[in-house]
């Protein structure tokens, strides 16, 4: 999604502004832009296509601007251009970068026409550059200027200003979108995601829902939604910065893939076990678990499946009821209420726009509390949560989600933990649970051990178009997660069904063609699944079978087996998803897809 990057300071900031940009490219946009205020003038430069494109303009043309912003673009209002590419600039005074949407963005544009204005671009965003201008020509101060105009705008906005009469000055305001403060030394900075900074800074204010910021080189101001300065707190992060460099991989995605059994080891163990240490969902967490009687999750994409696999778990092991739904479903339609009801939300990023409205939705007393598993601190949904279970996967910067996928996965096992001591968890089933947890991490190397049996066999996806996932009890939701990594990245149509499906419609669908990829443990739904396979097989589908070696099935001419390791039944879940991850990073690097940003998509979907 799109990204923002400001910054005010003693020395030139195009540099610090590119690599901003740079770090937030594997969110996905398709259009870069910057504006810089140079000696009384406004620089601006916008291009279709990569950073490298605006890049290749600045130092063709280097500027010693101290202040500017920055924009990357993924279009949402017009198509991806060079002109629709942000800043926007308005009398070629003001310019403005702006993340997400402006609602009332057309009546704005007719109100702004009707007084001559003209409009260079098709964007929702250019409004607010010529609504900035007409109150900085009335003689406004900058902050006051957007002050006035945020007033006008409905939708969401992260947003950040530079006027030339003010040639120190970066003004910003946020309502919907995220927005974080970065602190320096005479030196500020804002970016929609503190990633972009981390190269010049590790301190952070996290803005709130209507907060508005000024910053020049030496001094910041924050007012809150009501008009009043306000002091928020800056937050130091100490996370590592080579976490978000490839290494010696060549794509972030097979980094952050190879990355799970030590992610996952680090998630166990932040867990606390044996037994949970309960104090780090939150210092009320005791109190609302020994209430909870349901579960309802909500979620979007790859988290939304991690949500289908704990219904599996919770109402098998604990009995407890648990409702999953995608969160853009949840926010709009009218719901029963339950009593006594948790909801959860889960989210890599924690700041999925539909994740998020749905949390702030809820009606009072709706819900007995909200609980997010999220991979960000401080992110909006972490921050608006009751409770919170931060998976330690580290910055996930692959478009299609891995790691965070199967660390969400460990904390709903954690989950599941400490509601089985509430409601009589068989005390097997828990020591089972604790023991396959503890070797989780070894049963993932034995998975990637087999990475070239996979890549061998991804050769065989170059020329298809379409795949079928099927998968049966909570390898189902695990089918739905392959069938969705392998569009993403490879840009193949995948669909998955519950193996029983198959003959209620997809079985139509198989011929030569089609490869059939069968997630098939050895549990006891597999004499069924070998049968759906069988049904398959004898109408000429290719077989793609991920099992261990007891489940009996050999290699033939159509039926290509990839042995999984033997592994615990609760945990396996996780492990087949690992095999699934690196079948569709294989399948992409032989199509030559941009494995790390696909097409179109966006790894933190802040707009609706
Ligand atoms: C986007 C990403 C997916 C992710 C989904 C939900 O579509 O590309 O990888 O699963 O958003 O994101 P969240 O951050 O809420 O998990």
């Amino acid at each position: 999604m799109c990204g923002i990057v400001g910054a005010t300071a003693q020395r030139p900031v195009s540099e610090i502004l590119l690599s901003g940009l740079h770090s937030l490219e594997y969110r996905g946009y398709d259009s870069a832009g910057i504006a810089l205020l140079d000696d009384g003038q406004l620089y601006l430069s916008k291009h279709q296509g990569k950073v490298a494109n605006l890049e290749d303009a600045i130092n063709a043309n280097p500027s010693n601007s101290h202040v500017g912003i920055a924009h990357t673009r993924w279009a949402t209002h017009g198509v991806p251009s060079a002109d629709n590419a942000h800043p926007h600039v308005s009398h070629n005074r003001v310019a403005i970068v702006h993340n997400g949407i402006i609602e009332n963005h057309d009546a704005l544009r007719k109100e702004l026409q009707a007084q001559g204005i003209e409009f260079s671009s098709q964007t929702d965003s250019e409004v607010i550059a010529h609504l900035l201008y007409l109150e900085l020509h009335k003689g406004e101060d900058l902050d006051q200027a957007l002050e006035h105009v945020v007033e006008r705008l409905e939708g969401a906005y992260a947003i950040a200003a530079i006027d030339i009469a003010h040639p120190e000055r970066i003004a910003a305001a946020r309502h919907g979108s995220p927005l974080v403060l970065g602190i320096g030394f005479g030196e500020y900075f804002v970016a929609s995601d503190p990633l972009a900074l981390r190269q010049v800074t590790n301190r952070f204010i996290y803005l709130e829902e209507g907060d508005r910021v000024s910053l020049t080189p030496k001094h910041y101001h924050v007012w809150a939604r009501d008009g009043l300065t306000v002091e928020r707190p800056i937050v130091e992060l100490k996370d590592k910065l080579d976490q978000a460099s490839k290494g010696e991989f060549d794509h972030f995605m097979l980094k952050e893939i190879y990355e799970q059994p030590r992610v996952l080891a680090e998630t166990v163990s932040y867990a606390g076990l044996p037994t949970v240490d309960e104090t780090i969902f939150g210092d009320n967490a005791s109190a609302v678990f020994d209430q909870v009687e349901a579960i309802q999750i909500v979620a979007c994409g790859t988290s939304y499946h991690a949500g289908m696999v704990a219904k599996y778990w919770f109402e098998q092991h604990l009995g407890m009821p648990c409702y999953v739904e995608v969160a853009s479903e949840f926010r709009y339609r009218a719901r029963a209420k339950r009593p006594n009801t948790l909801l959860l939300t889960i989210s890599q990023s924690g700041e999925t726009a539909d994740s998020l409205a749905a949390l702030r939705d809820a009606a009072p007393g709706e819900f007995l509390a909200s609980l997010v598993i999220a991979n960000v601190d401080n992110s909006a949904l972490v921050r608006e949560s009751d409770l919170v279970f931060l998976t330690q996967a580290g910055p996930e910067i692959g478009v299609a989600s891995t790691k965070a996928f199967t660390t969400q996965l460990v904390g709903l096992l954690v989950l599941l933990l400490a509601f089985g001591r509430r409601k009589g968890l068989d005390a097997e089933v828990q020591k089972q649970l604790l023991l396959a947890l503890r070797s989780l991490p070894d049963n993932v190397e034995a998975v990637l051990a087999q990475r070239a049996r996979i890549e061998a066999v991804s050769e065989r996806f170059i020329q298809k178009h379409h795949a079928l996932f099927l998968g049966r009890g909570v390898y189902y939701p695990i089918a739905l997660e392959g069938s969705l990594k392998l569009k993403e990245i490879s840009y193949i149509h995948a669909e998955a069904y519950p193996a029983g499906e198959l003959k209620h419609g997809p079985l139509a669908l198989v011929d030569e063609d089609m490869p059939v990829i069968a997630v098939a443990p050895n549990d006891e739904l597999l004499e069924k699944l070998r049968s759906n396979l069988e049904e398959v097989r004898s109408r000429g589908g290719e077989l793609y079978v991920f099992a261990p070696e007891e489940a009996g099935f050999e290699s033939s001419d159509r039926v290509h087996v990839i042995n999984m390791p033997h592994c615990d039944a609760i945990t396996s879940p996780i492990t087949y998803t690992v095999a699934l991850q690196l079948l569709s990073y294989y399948v992409a690097i032989q199509k030559g897809t941009d494995v790390d940003k696909p097409r179109n998509l966006a790894k933190s979907v802040t707009v609706e």
